[in-house]
């Protein structure tokens, strides 16, 4: 492996780590979700949804889940001093995206999750394993010019609870490879 390809990957494996502090994973900030139950997905001690406390279950150490059915038009979602603005409903602002999430139907946290020493950690270690599950390893190396083993922190672009961009990326297409490539 080129010395400098080797530097970008590991400046890529990096900038994968997210921040530790509270988070919300789905819905994502400034997005559009169809009326009907929301199926939340958090990090952090407490939920908030225009400002009320919402009951939430807590799956394992520092996860948050919990389904909500929110009226038409703009919300406020706080997981402890995090905080997101969704739309529910017809006459979104400009520029908000609709958010599909990821997997449907409702997969079960432990899917992909499971307590280890008491964290809430990703089965196996390995984000790749759990999605091939459901997904076809075989497809993969057409769509992505790799083989899995190189792409194998499949969320370095791509988001597991939803996202509004298309096939789930957490950036623009032409951004994911750059990561690691010129
Ligand atoms: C398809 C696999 C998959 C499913 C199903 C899934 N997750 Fe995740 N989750 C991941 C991956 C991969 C990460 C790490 C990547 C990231 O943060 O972008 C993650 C990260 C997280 C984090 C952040 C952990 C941290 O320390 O930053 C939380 C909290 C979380 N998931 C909660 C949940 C809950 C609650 C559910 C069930 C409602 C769930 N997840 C379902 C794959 C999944
Ligand atoms: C419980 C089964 C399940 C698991 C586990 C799962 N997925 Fe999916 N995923 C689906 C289904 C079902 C769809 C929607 C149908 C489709 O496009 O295949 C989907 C769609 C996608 C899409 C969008 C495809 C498109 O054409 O828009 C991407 C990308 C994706 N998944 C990536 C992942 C990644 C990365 C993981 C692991 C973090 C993962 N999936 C884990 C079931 C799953
Ligand atoms: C370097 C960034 C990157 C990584 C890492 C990555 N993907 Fe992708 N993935 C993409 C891009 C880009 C697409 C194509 C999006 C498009 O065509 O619009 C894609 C598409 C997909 C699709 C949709 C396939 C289809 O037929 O349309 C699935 C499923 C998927 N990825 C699963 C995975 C899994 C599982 C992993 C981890 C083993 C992974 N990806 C790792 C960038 C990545
Ligand atoms: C995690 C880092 C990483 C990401 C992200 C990544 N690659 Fe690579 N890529 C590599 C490495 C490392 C090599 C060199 C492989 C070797 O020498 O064994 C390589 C080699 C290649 C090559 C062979 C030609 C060359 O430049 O050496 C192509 C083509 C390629 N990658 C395409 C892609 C595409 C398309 C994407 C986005 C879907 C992508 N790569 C994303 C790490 C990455």
């Amino acid at each position: 492996m080129k010395a400098a390809l080797l530097a970008a990957w590991l400046a890529a494996a990096c900038a994968g780590q997210e921040a530790s502090g509270p988070r919300i994973l789905r819905p994502t900030d400034h997005s559009v979700v169809e009326a009907g139950p929301l199926s939340i997905v958090a990090k952090g001690g407490s939920l908030k949804l225009d400002g009320k406390a919402i009951a939430a279950t807590s799956p394992g150490p520092g996860a948050l889940t919990a389904t909500v059915t929110p009226s038409a038009g703009l919300h406020k979602l706080e997981a402890d001093d995090a905080a997101i603005q969704f739309f529910v409903g017809a006459g979104a602002p400009t520029g908000w995206q609709e958010f599909k999430t990821h997997p449907p139907g409702g997969a079960a946290c432990n899917t992909c999750h499971a307590v280890i020493r008491g964290a809430w950690e990703i089965k196996g270690g390995v984000t790749g394993d759990n999605c091939f599950q459901c997904h076809n390893q075989e497809a993969f190396p057409k769509v992505h010019t790799h083989k899995p083993e190189v792409l194998i922190d499949c969320q370095l672009c791509h988001s597991p609870h939803g996202s509004t961009v298309k096939a789930h990326l957490k950036m623009a297409k032409d951004a994911a490879c750059k990561q690691c490539h010129d």
